[in-house]
């Protein structure tokens, strides 16, 4: 049987070297196995939610399918499209939010944060909280359940959006019959979050990011910029919670990460490392930083591209959305 995996990337920002490592990457690997099925899309809507600047929307559209892309997503083999290309979300997400108990969304750890940092400041809990982020669990299992997903890779910290799309899709089955699948997370351990600059978790909202695509001096000086300790050239470097020699074995091979951590025991000067570790990932970012490139310079050809992408998706969406219709009683009257 085929199984189906589906997974959304919100279009805020530009991706780092973390999103690569920790997702593009094993993604890309897992759409070329046999018997999958993969859809990737662009989670346009869930932007909204956040992101102020519409045309930061529109660039980060654009920036991260070319990324995809130029990292060696083929098109041809798995459905890549524009969440707001696909209509029949929205619509399954009103059905859902019809089954969703308030309490539930309640419980999301998003909303629960902000009504906590309210409380924290003696403002009113609601303070700042759009409906929309309120919903975002219902948009995301909508995103899921349209396309029967059976597994969706993602970040711990998106676990329990799953396991509310399976609430969801168990008591939209349980009032109208097993027209839902029930989807399961798929989070890879041996896909470690990377360390950014200063040694915590690569993220866009720490700001101790690396650009996945920055020019080579750009990126250059970011890994110059990690955060390392007054130990002098030849004196022995601990391997243990280097940030640096983390970010080294993201991109090297077994014997290279071997020769680094005998580098690091025999002394090994801080600079000599960078230096290293910057040619080690320019090695494998540099192929693709030049397709990156000519893509975003061809709006056209993504734009294309995706609407290929969203007429694939809707050949499945649309018929299954009109199942959902009858299942709830939107029918036509003879
Ligand atoms: N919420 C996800 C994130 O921030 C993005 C996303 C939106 C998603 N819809 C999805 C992921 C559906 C998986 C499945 O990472």
């Amino acid at each position: 049987m085929v199984r189906r995996v589906l997974t959304g990337i919100t279009t805020s920002g530009t991706p780092h070297l973390g999103n690569y490592a920790g997702a593009m990457r094993p993604a890309i690997a897992a759409s070329r196995q046999a018997g999958v099925e993969s859809f990737y899309f662009l989670a346009d809507y869930h932007a909204l939610i956040h992101a102020a600047d519409p045309a930061q929307v529109q660039r980060s559209t654009l920036e991260i399918a070319a990324a995809w892309l130029a990292a060696g997503l083929d098109p041809d083999k798995v459905c890549l499209y524009r969440q707001s290309d696909i209509p029949e979300v929205l619509e399954l997400a009103w059905l859902l939010a019809c089954v969703t108990g308030k309490g539930l969304l309640n419980r999301a750890h998003a909303y629960k944060a902000a009504v906590d940092r309210n409380t924290a400041a003696g403002a009113d809990a609601d303070a700042g909280v759009s409906v929309g982020l309120f919903m975002y669990p219902v948009l995301m299992a909508a995103d899921i359940l349209l396309f029967k997903a059976n597994s969706v890779p993602v970040g711990r910290d998106q676990v329990q959006h799953i396991e509310m799309a399976r609430d969801m899709a168990e008591r939209f089955n349980r009032r109208y019959g097993g027209h839902l699948v029930l989807p399961e997370a798929a989070i890879d351990a041996s896909v470690a979050t990377l360390p950014g600059l200063d040694g915590r978790k690569m993220s866009k909202s720490y700001g101790n990011g690396i650009a996945l695509f920055a020019p080579a001096d750009e990126l250059r000086k970011r890994i110059f910029s990690i955060v390392t300790d007054s130990r002098a050239p030849g004196e022995p470097k601990p391997i243990e919670g280097s940030a640096l020699l983390r970010l080294y074995e993201a991109f090297a091979t077994a014997e290279e990460s071997a020769r680094m951590r005998a580098a690091f025991a025999a002394g090994i000067a801080w600079g000599e490392a960078k230096q290293m570790l910057f040619e080690r990932i320019e090695a494998t970012v540099a192929p693709m930083r030049s397709r990156y490139e000519s893509l975003t310079a061809d709006a056209p050809r993504i734009e294309r591209l995706l609407h290929d992408g969203a007429v694939k998706a809707r050949a499945i969406a649309t018929p299954f959305l009109g199942e959902l219709r009858w299942a709830v009683g939107l029918r036509r009257l003879f």
